[in-house]
């Protein structure tokens, strides 16, 4: 079936995401698209049943004026202009903004509820066969939920023609890496290539305290074990990658270009010619997980916190050592069950802990110790560009508190960080 979409028009509002999101939301298809398609761009989207202009027909963005396209004009399709000079403006309430969009893309644009998650997933299965046929697919799998739910996609669509690379880099929360083999290879069969290269990591970042040279040596060493991995495996012509449609869209606002195609493969020598397969590359965050949910990928993987590249590494700070990275991958498991326990845990968009390399005077069962200390991190955001500290109750900051210092090895003390970003970033290093 044909699936309806409602094109937005980017004119640099920063409502653009929101907006797409909103009319999926509805059942019908969003995308965005720069504010100067062409007319052969604009032919080629044969399912398009409207155009929002967003924050259009005409912008200032950074002193540049910013026109739609004459193509969208002559296109002959509705058009809905938002927010200038005699046009309406979005209404404030949400119920009525609502009520005009439905307005819109139901009576004049026609369109039909086509967009849900299972039709999605009946959609991309087909043309990931149709675009990889006889073909293999290498997929590097770090347990995060966009690369988890690419795997679970992938595999739906050519089974054991699909292989996974899991790399350990040493640097993984409590227990994620055995997921990654529990789920992926024992439950949903998939090919998947494991490697332990902790010794490797923790090695070549022996003595180096710099966070930024930490995050270069882990980033290049990675993309040279997948490369390794990659050269051994043979015939195989194509690459998955979990790029999502918050990575694909720039933000409006900056530049005139709504889509850029900036997700290559990180690194990757030119001589390894694969092809791309990005089947989440429409997708927003909330859909991805839908998406992984219903493929059957479990809860606790596709609601997962975001987790840095560099994992633990940017948490045991300075050079790290193997006690002090046991001490922050212990601790980040006891806040986890924690605030679990205390029902939290959903309420609250990222917590982990972080160990310094510094130490300090405690007692513990009646003798002087010098440990180091625990530091709890707690944020909430909408989009991590900026964040708030929750109040977390004192009896869960107390029983943290008393469960850290008891069962980790090395660690005398609990400190909460009360800063919000800014001036803190939500990570340490
Ligand atoms: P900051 O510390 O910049 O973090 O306030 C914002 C969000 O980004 C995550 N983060 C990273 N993610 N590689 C990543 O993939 C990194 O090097 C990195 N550093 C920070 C951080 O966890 C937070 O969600």
């Amino acid at each position: 079936m044909k699936q309806d979409m409602i094109l937005i028009l980017d004119l640099g509002s920063n409502d653009n995401a929101g907006l797409a999101r909103e009319i999926r939301g509805l059942g019908v298809y969003s995308e965005i698209h720069p504010h100067d398609i062409t007319g052969p761009e604009l032919a080629k989207l044969s399912n398009v049943r409207g155009i929002i202009l967003n924050g259009g027909p005409n912008r200032k963005v950074n002193g540049e004026l910013i026109n739609a396209s004459e193509a969208v004009y002559q296109s002959g399709l509705p058009l809905y202009l938002s927010d200038h000079q005699g046009h309406a403006p979005w209404p404030i309430s949400a119920t009525d903004r609502r009520k005009v969009l439905e307005d819109f893309i139901f009576q004049t644009c026609r369109a039909q509820k086509t967009w849900n998650i299972e039709s999605y997933i009946a959609d991309q299965v087909e043309r990931i066969r149709r675009q990889v046929g006889n073909g293999r697919v290498l997929l590097a799998l770090s347990g995060g939920v966009d690369s988890s739910v690419v795997a679970a996609l992938l595999v739906r669509a050519i089974g054991d023609r699909l292989t996974c690379v899991h790399v350990n880099h040493g640097l993984m929360r409590k227990g994620e890496s055995e997921q990654v083999v529990d789920v992926f290879q024992k439950e949903l069969n998939v090919n998947l290539i494991y490697i332990d290269a902790t010794d490797r990591f923790l090695d070549r970042l022996t003595g180096i305290a710099d966070p930024e040279q930490k995050r270069k040596i882990i980033g290049g060493e990675f993309v040279r074990i997948f490369e390794e991995e990659a050269r051994k495996q043979t015939g195989i012509e194509f690459l998955g990658q979990g790029t999502i449609y918050s990575d694909v869209i720039e933000s409006g606002t900056k530049t005139s270009q709504a889509i850029k195609s900036h997700h290559n493969v990180g690194g990757l020598p030119e001589d390894l010619h694969f092809e791309l397969v990005e089947p989440v590359k429409m997708l927003f965050k909330d859909e991805v997980r839908a998406v992984g949910l219903a493929l059957g990928l479990p809860q606790s993987m596709v609601y997962r916190q975001p987790f840095p590249g560099p994992g633990l590494a940017v948490r045991c700070l300075g050079a790290i050592t193997r006690d002090r990275l046991t001490a922050v991958r212990e601790s980040d498991a006891i806040l986890h069950e924690e605030l679990e326990k205390a029902g939290l845990d959903q309420q609250i968009w990222q917590f982990f802990t972080v160990v310094p390399d510094f130490r300090s005077t405690g007692i513990k069962d009646g003798k002087r110790s010098f440990e180091w200390p625990v530091i709890v991190r707690a944020v909430n955001t909408v989009d991590a560009m900026t964040a708030d500290v929750p109040e977390l109750p004192w009896l869960v900051l107390r029983n943290l508190t008393e469960r850290i210092t008891r069962e980790v090895p090395g660690v005398n003390r609990v400190l909460y960080d009360l800063t919000p970003k800014p001036t803190g970033t939500i990570e340490w290093e």
